[in-house]
C-alpha cells in the first residue's frame, strides 16, 4: 500500500494542534477527514484554509462512528479531541472522564469493530506530574496531579491494554506546551477562553488584556519564575506525520515525548513577546498558583532516534513571532 493515499480521520481537527496535523498530512499527500464537535474547533480554517471534509460530530456518537467507519475507507485515526482545561478538570472532572475517557473508548471500540489499528494520541507531560527528575524521558513515574492528566493516563493504558488484546497499534506523543503558529500565518491557536502563556502575553500586547500576571517571581530558578518547554506547533504536526508513517510501516506501540528540550522561564517569554512586537507589555507579579513545578523540560532523544523527527523552530524568539504574526491578523 503507498502510505500517501491512506484515509486518516482526524479527531479535533478544527482545534489548535489538530489542524496543524491535517495541514503537515495534507501537504504530505494524504487524504484527511476531520471529525470535530466544534465546540473548542473552528468552522472557517476547516473551509477556508484547511478545505478538507468535516464530519461535524461528536466521538461519543457511537453511531455517526460505526457509520463514519462504514462509509468511508479509514487507514488511521489521529485522536487530538479532548477536554484540555486542567483547572476545570479539578472542578469537573466528570466532565473530563466522560469526555476524555469514555469517548475514547467508544471512538476505539467502534475501531475495532471496523478492524482499524492504527492510533495516534494526544497525550501529555501533565501525565508525569511532580518531576523527579529533568530532562523528563519517557520512562519517568506517571503520577499526574490533575483530573485532566489523569484522563490521559488512562487512555495511555487502555491502548496499552488493547494491543495486548486486540493487536491496536498506537503512538502516544506526550506533549510539552505547544506553541507557536504556522510559520506561513495560515493557523495560529485561538482557544476560548485561553490559558496558555504565549497567546495571553499576546493579546497583552494587543491590548487585549491590561496585563500579564506572573504567577510567582520567588522560584529557585535563575530568574525566579517557572521554566517551561514550549514546542512549536508544527514541529509537533510534523512528529504526527512520522509517528503515522512508523506505525502504517508496521511499527509497534510506543510513547515518545515532544518537546523543545530547552526551557524558557515565564520572564524570557515576556521579554521574547517584547522584543517581537516592540510593544511593553505591562505585568503583574501575583502569588504562586498550587501545583505549578519550577521546571518542566522534557527530553525528546526517543523522538529523534526513532522516528528521525528534528523540530525545526526551538527558539523563543521564532516560537513567539509566528504567534504574533498570527495574533495580528486573528485578534485584531
Ligand atoms: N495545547 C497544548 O499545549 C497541549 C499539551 C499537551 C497535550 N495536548 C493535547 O492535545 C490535544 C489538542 O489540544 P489543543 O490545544 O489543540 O486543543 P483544542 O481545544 O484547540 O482542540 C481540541 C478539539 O477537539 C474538539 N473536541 C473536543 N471534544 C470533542 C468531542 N467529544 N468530539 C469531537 N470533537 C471534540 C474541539 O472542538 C477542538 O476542536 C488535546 O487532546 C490535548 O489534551 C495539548
Amino acid at each position: 500500500m503507498s502510505l500517501q493515499k491512506s484515509t486518516i480521520l482526524v479527531t479535533g481537527g478544527a482545534g489548535y494542534i489538530g489542524s496543524h496535523a491535517v495541514l503537515a498530512l495534507h501537504q504530505a499527500g494524504y487524504e484527511v477527514i476531520i471529525l470535530d464537535n466544534l465546540v473548542y474547533g473552528h468552522r472557517d480554517l476547516v473551509e477556508n484554509v484547511l478545505q478538507v471534509e468535516l464530519i461535524e460530530g461528536d466521538i461519543e456518537d457511537r453511531q455517526l462512528l460505526d457509520h463514519t467507519f462504514k462509509t468511508h475507507h479509514i487507514d488511521a485515526v489521529m485522536h487530538f479531541s479532548a477536554y484540555t482545561y486542567v483547572g476545570e478538570s479539578v472542578t469537573n472532572p466528570d466532565k473530563y472522564y466522560r469526555n476524555n475517557v469514555l469517548g475514547t473508548l467508544t471512538l476505539l471500540e467502534a475501531m475495532r469493530e471496523a478492524d482499524i489499528n492504527k492510533f495516534v494520541f494526544s497525550s501529555t507531560c501533565a501525565t508525569y506530574g511532580v518531576p523527579k527528575f529533568i530532562p523528563l524521558t519517557e520512562d519517568h513515574p506517571q503520577n499526574p496531579i490533575n483530573p485532566y492528566g489523569t484522563t490521559k493516563l488512562m487512555v495511555e493504558q487502555i491502548l496499552a491494554d488493547f494491543d495486548i488484546a486486540y493487536g491496536l497499534k498506537s503512538v502516544r506523543f506526550r506533549y510539552f506546551n505547544a506553541a507557536g503558529a504556522n510559520p506561513d500565518g495560515l493557523l495560529g491557536e485561538d482557544h476560548n477562553p485561553e490559558s496558555h502563556l504565549i497567546p495571553l502575553v499576546l493579546q497583552t500586547a494587543l491590548g487585549k488584556r491590561e496585563y500579564i500576571s506572573i504567577f510567582g517571581t520567588d522560584y529557585d530558578t535563575a530568574d525566579g519564575t517557572c521554566i517551561r518547554d514550549y514546542i512549536h506547533v508544527s514541529d509537533l504536526a510534523d512528529a504526527h506525520v512520522l509517528g503515522l508513517e512508523y506505525l502504517l510501516q508496521g511499527g509497534e506501540s510506543e510513547v515518545f515525548n515532544l518537546g523543545n528540550g530547552n526551557g524558557f522561564s515565564v520572564n524570557e517569554v515576556i521579554t521574547a513577546a517584547q522584543e517581537v512586537t516592540g510593544i511593553n507589555i505591562p505585568v503583574k507579579e501575583c502569588d504562586r498558583r498550587l501545583g505549578d513545578s519550577p521546571v518542566l523540560i522534557g527530553s525528546s532523544e526517543k523522538a529523534k532516534n526513532i522516528l528521525n523527527w528534528q523540530p525545526k523552530y526551538t527558539s523563543i524568539q521564532e516560537i513567539v513571532a509566528h504567534a504574533w504574526r498570527w495574533h495580528q491578523k486573528r485578534h485584531k
